[in-house]
């Protein structure tokens, strides 16, 4: 293929804007694009705040829409009613350790519902798919480096190095991966996907590392940091990863992958030392108090070694790099959640599930 989607869009579908990653690209797409109209498709699961969105929820150019992307009848007729000329697409069930207790769940949302998606994608852009590339149309399908399984001590994954995922979460977003790229195959779906390494930021739910271990912190609970701590990622600010997303949006070539990453690689053990050491500093806390509170504790079946991306391609061919360090990005970040500790209190105890979710939805009076 080799050729960008040109797109002149109107109808943008990005689906889970409700979560961590898909908030920061709907309101960057909001923000940036008056001349098209951004629909957010989020089913609300748990991971899923409209509060992430407050500031953007009454802008002309945006849509929520309430669905769940397994109910593939639902994904038809919002097709067929809206027309959407390109999907962006983030929804999913993305956390490791729940996928080794319910890999059922990371099978349906992140499989199935994956090609409900691009069935209804297909049927929609039957007429107008180009022979040479589909020009008006593109299936864009965020993923994970987790899907190349583990490194060693050294090396980096590539574009080319082979999938190998060891956690069902991976294996369901190797599984869709695929799906996307026998749909450009076999039906000329115009497609493009991009794999990036763990992204940090504002409004990330506290089950993942880093916000799990800033409101430990703040509340003076045990970290626990699983087996010896020396397990590697490679971490990105996640305000970046959306600004990589909207440049592939625009100027990705059809039917191609792209690997994102922080050209920033940390050891378990020395991110949280780093952690406690700037949370200290913030809170007025003795140095080395927040350190204490570190408790190693049993290993994660299947951890994953070291992830480490190489992202040469995007960064020579859209001369896309991080804009932060990540001394400055988990700065912001620590910052982020002691301004917003409302944000902290309503997702860990369920509040916006009940308040936000009514304003959309027939679930008035649950
Ligand atoms: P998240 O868990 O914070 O958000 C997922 C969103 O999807 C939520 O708003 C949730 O309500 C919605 N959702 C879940 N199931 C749904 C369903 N059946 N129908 C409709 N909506 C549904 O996830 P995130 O960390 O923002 O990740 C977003 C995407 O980026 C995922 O596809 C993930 O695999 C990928 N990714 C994440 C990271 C990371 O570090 N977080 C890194 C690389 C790739
Ligand atoms: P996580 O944020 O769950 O992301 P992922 O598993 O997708 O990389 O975990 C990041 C790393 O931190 C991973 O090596 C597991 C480890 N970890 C802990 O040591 N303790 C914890 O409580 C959590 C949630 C993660």
């Amino acid at each position: 293929m080799g050729k960008s989607s040109k797109l002149k869009t109107k109808n943008i579908l990005i689906t889970g804007g409700a979560g961590f990653i898909g908030s920061h690209v709907v309101r960057l797409f909001v923000n940036s694009y008056s001349e098209h109209h951004i629909f957010n498709l989020d089913a609300l699961t748990y991971a899923g705040n409209l509060e992430n969105l407050t500031d953007i929820e009454n802008k002309e150019n945006y849509t929520f829409l309430k669905a769940d992307i397994t109910d593939a009848d639902k994904i038809n007729d919002l097709f067929a009613e809206y027309q959407f000329d390109a999907v962006i697409h983030l929804a999913a069930e993305s956390h490791v350790d729940r996928s080794i207790t319910d890999p059922l769940a990371f099978a349906k949302t992140n499989i199935m519902g994956t090609l409900n998606l691009l069935q209804a994608a297909k049927n929609t852009w039957k007429s107008k798919l180009h022979p040479s590339g589909g020009q008006g149309a593109l299936f864009y399908h965020i993923s994970t480096d987790e899907v190349y399984g583990t490194l060693g001590a050294t090396g980096l994954f590539t574009e080319e190095t082979n999938y190998d995922p060891n956690s069902p979460y991976s294996a369901s977003k190797a599984s869709s991966d695929h799906f996307v790229r026998a749909y450009g195959e076999t039906y000329a779906l115009p497609y493009v996907i991009s794999n990036c390494s763990n992204n940090y930021g504002p409004n990330q739910f506290p089950e993942k590392l880093i916000p799990l271990f800033i409101n430990n912190i703040i509340h003076k609970k045990n970290l626990p940091v699983y087996g010896d701590g020396n397990y590697t990622r490679d971490w990105l600010y996640v305000i970046d990863h959306a600004i990589a997303i909207k440049l592939l949006f625009e100027k990705g070539k059809l039917g191609e992958t792209y690997n994102i990453g922080g050209f920033n690689e940390w050891k378990n053990i020395d991110l949280v030392k780093l952690l406690c050491r700037q949370m200290d500093k913030k809170l007025g806390r003795e140095k080395g108090e927040s350190e204490q509170l570190i408790t190693f504790v049993n290993d994660r079946p299947g951890h994953d070694l070291r992830y480490a991306i190489d992202a040469g391609k995007i960064n020579k061919e859209l001369d896309w790099k991080p804009s932060v360090t990540f001394e400055e990005g988990l700065s912001k970040t620590i910052d982020w959640y002691l301004a917003n500790e409302a944000w902290m209190q309503h997702v860990t105890s369920g509040t916006y599930q009940t308040y936000y979710r009514k304003q959309y939805t027939s679930e008035e009076g649950e």
